[in-house]
């Protein structure tokens, strides 16, 4: 049986842990924050729950104490702070990257053969990061966005054709930004193409609205979504744990895919118990290239501050 933990038990994080302890496939649930109680309580809650919601996982709570973390198989983190309205993901760099760096230290310490997923935002540059600290292999150290990505589309195409977002896949790459690049070319609805199931302008409004949709929440909410984050990191940890082999968009280190080369960006992996198995490479046409490589030359920018900051090393 299999342990997990979850760094940040915080909004994202205390989410994640609910959904892995529903999941009902591994043995303990480590959850960690820095703030003193606060994971144990929220790891309490979440274990009270058990009898209701019927399984066995542990969900223990700990303050900063990364020995509980020891032998973890996958470490998620979400410690970090979230934006507020009027702020992108991108001004949380210089508070979240130090955070990152500190976590990802600690966890490599205890767990030195652990998966690392990455939910802090900047997404794709705390993912570099933490892999710059981290010094694994990149097929271990990748980020979660593009399940919630695309979660979104999918979720926003099935209210618009009335019909279940079980039926509903897709692709999208790029960054987790406002540059994401949804492709319409890659979503089926029932294994139909979904441009023979809804109009151009209605799909574009979908499309533009999947990109802002993390914005839509902040703006509702004040700060950042927390269920479907959460449950994306989760379904990630349960396609590694059970080596399921699964396809997701996933925010990982490229090295010549897609013409790009050192940079973490979202694209379709195999996700199974060594990390990323495989990256699969689309045949894009000109049009979705373009967007794609719009999306990393911001990614790469971004990237350009955190190696500026030098605080990896
Ligand atoms: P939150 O504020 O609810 O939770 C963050 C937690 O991290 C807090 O409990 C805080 O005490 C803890 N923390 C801070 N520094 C720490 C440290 N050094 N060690 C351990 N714990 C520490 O925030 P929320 O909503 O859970 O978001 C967490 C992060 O995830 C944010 O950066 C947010 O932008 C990002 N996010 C990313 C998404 C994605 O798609 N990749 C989606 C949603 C959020
Ligand atoms: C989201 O997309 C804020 O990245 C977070 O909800």
């Amino acid at each position: 049986m299999n342990k997990v933990s979850v760094i940040g038990a915080g909004n994202v994080g205390a989410t994640c842990a609910d959904v892995l302890a529903h999941q009902d496939v591994l043995k303990e649930v480590v959850l960690l924050d820095i703030k003193e109680g606060f994971a144990e309580g929220k790891a309490l809650d979440i274990w009270e729950t058990s009898p209701i919601n019927y399984y066995s996982t542990r969900t223990v709570g700990v303050t900063n104490d990364y020995a509980a973390t020891a032998g973890s198989d996958v470490v998620v983190i979400t410690s970090g702070v979230p934006r507020k309205p009027g702020m992108s993901r991108d001004d949380l760099i210089s508070t979240n990257a130090g955070i990152v760096k500190t976590v990802t230290e600690n966890v490599v310490k205890h767990s030195p053969d652990a998966i690392i997923v990455v939910v802090a935002n900047p997404l794709d540059v705390m993912t570099y990061c933490a892999y710059l600290t981290a010094g694994l292999p990149s097929n271990k150290v990748f980020g979660m966005a593009g399940i919630l990505d695309t979660a979104r589309y999918r979720a926003f195409l099935a209210t618009a054709l009335n019909v279940s977002p079980k039926d509903i896949q897709a692709v999208l790459m790029g960054g987790h930004g406002d540059t994401m690049v949804p492709l319409p070319r890659y979503t089926t609805v029932g294994g139909i193409p979904v441009t023979e199931m809804i109009g151009d302008d209605e799909l574009e409004a979908i499309v533009n609205r999947t990109k802002k949709g993390g914005g839509e929440i902040v703006n509702l909410l004040g700060t950042s979504a927390w269920y479907a984050p959460g449950a994306a990191a989760a379904q990630m940890v349960d396609a590694i744990i059970k080596d399921e082999q699964r396809i997701f968009p996933v925010c990982a280190w490229l090295d010549g895919q897609y013409g790009l080369k050192d940079i973490y960006l979202g694209v379709p992996v195999k996700l199974g118990r060594n990390g990323i198995e495989q990256i699969i490479e689309l045949q894009l046409n000109d049009d979705e290239k373009a967007l794609l490589n719009t999306s990393a030359g911001h990614v790469r920018e971004v990237m350009g501050v955190l190696d500026g900051m030098n605080i990896t090393g």
